[in-house]
């Protein structure tokens, strides 16, 4: 039987430029989808699916994350004398030990931030979760992967379809036989150059893999980007693990791009019954007015 999946690691040491001005001073993952920063549904993600160690790779200016999960006096005690309710605090208090705090201090990529977290993961298989993807559905990605983990185990990616012309901006699977939601890994390309891509199936932000990529990592020279790449470490381990993408049945946004992110709020907020009925009003009114436009040869188009 593979071994339980308890410990998750959050790689969120990065810049969040294409997000700047707005990620000048508040980190990319405190940007919130509705009322809730994207990294609190990554770790709603991985509770659901039985996580009981969070690691953060965090890095200079990331302090508002580690504020975020830890008790908030002034603010519960301020509110609880008012006699207003705590339930909007839900899930953003975590018991100390249940999450670690690791510093990245240079930004040499993906790769090098998971190994940041080597002595805490130990030996023993861990989540990733990149939280800029946003992810979805009920059992939620991660609950999903480890359903999946426990009946072949090894390495899993999240698996997902794109668009031919957005494969160079991924970590790219070579896909082999498929087997319901499963498809077996044959090799791994990160962000390949367009038109050399093995297919337009792309690592989707949520991993689960084997202790034995840290060792791998320790000695993984830069690759794409001039970046220590955890796909490429993750390569090498095809041909001697089991190692399966796992298709992910919801949905999911690309909340690292400006459209993902904007898709992913408009989404979520149609979806909530206190606000969604009149953002669908004032949306059919925006589009309405648009076509007027163009009928009335407004268009610039
Ligand atoms: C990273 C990974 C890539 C993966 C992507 C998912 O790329 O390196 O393999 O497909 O996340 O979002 P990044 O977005 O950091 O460039």
């Amino acid at each position: 039987m593979a071994a339980r999946v308890r410990k998750a690691v959050f790689p969120v040491a990065g810049l969040g430029t294409r997000f700047l001005p707005a990620t000048k001073s508040v980190p990319k993952e405190m940007l919130p989808v509705v009322d809730r920063p994207l990294i609190q549904y990554a770790v709603d993600e991985a509770l659901e699916a039985g996580i009981e160690q969070l690691i953060f790779v965090t890095g200079r200016g990331k302090v508002a994350i580690e504020d975020h999960f830890d008790v908030a006096f002034e603010l519960e005690t301020t509110q609880t004398n008012r006699g207003k309710p705590l339930s909007a605090l839900k899930g953003t208090r975590l018991k100390p030990g249940d999450c670690v705090f690791v510093r990245q201090q240079e930004p040499l990529g993906l790769g090098h931030a998971i190994w940041c977290a080597r002595e805490i993961v130990g030996n023993e298989p861990f989540a990733i979760f990149l939280p800029d993807e946003f992810m979805v559905g009920a059992p939620g990605c991660m609950k999903q992967m480890v359903d999946a983990y426990e009946q072949v185990g090894g390495n899993m990616i999240c698996a997902l379809e794109v668009d031919p012309s957005e494969t160079s901006s991924y970590g790219v699977i070579d896909p082999g036989a498929r087997n319901g939601a499963l498809t077996e890994v044959r090799g791994l390309v990160e962000k390949p150059k367009p038109g050399t891509a093995p297919s337009n199936l792309i690592v989707a932000g949520r991993y689960i893999l084997q202790p034995d990529v840290m060792r791998i990592l320790e000695t993984q020279e830069a690759g794409a980007g001039g970046e220590i790449q955890l796909t490429d470490a993750m390569a090498r381990m095809i041909g001697t693990q089991p190692f399966h993408g796992v298709t992910f049945n919801g949905d999911r946004y690309d909340c690292g791009s400006k459209l993902g992110f904007a898709e992913a709020n408009f989404a979520l907020a149609m979806s909530m019954p206190d606000i969604g009925p009149k953002l669908r009003t004032f949306a059919r009114q925006l589009i309405e007015q648009e076509a007027a436009t163009d009928l009335a040869g407004g268009s610039v188009d």
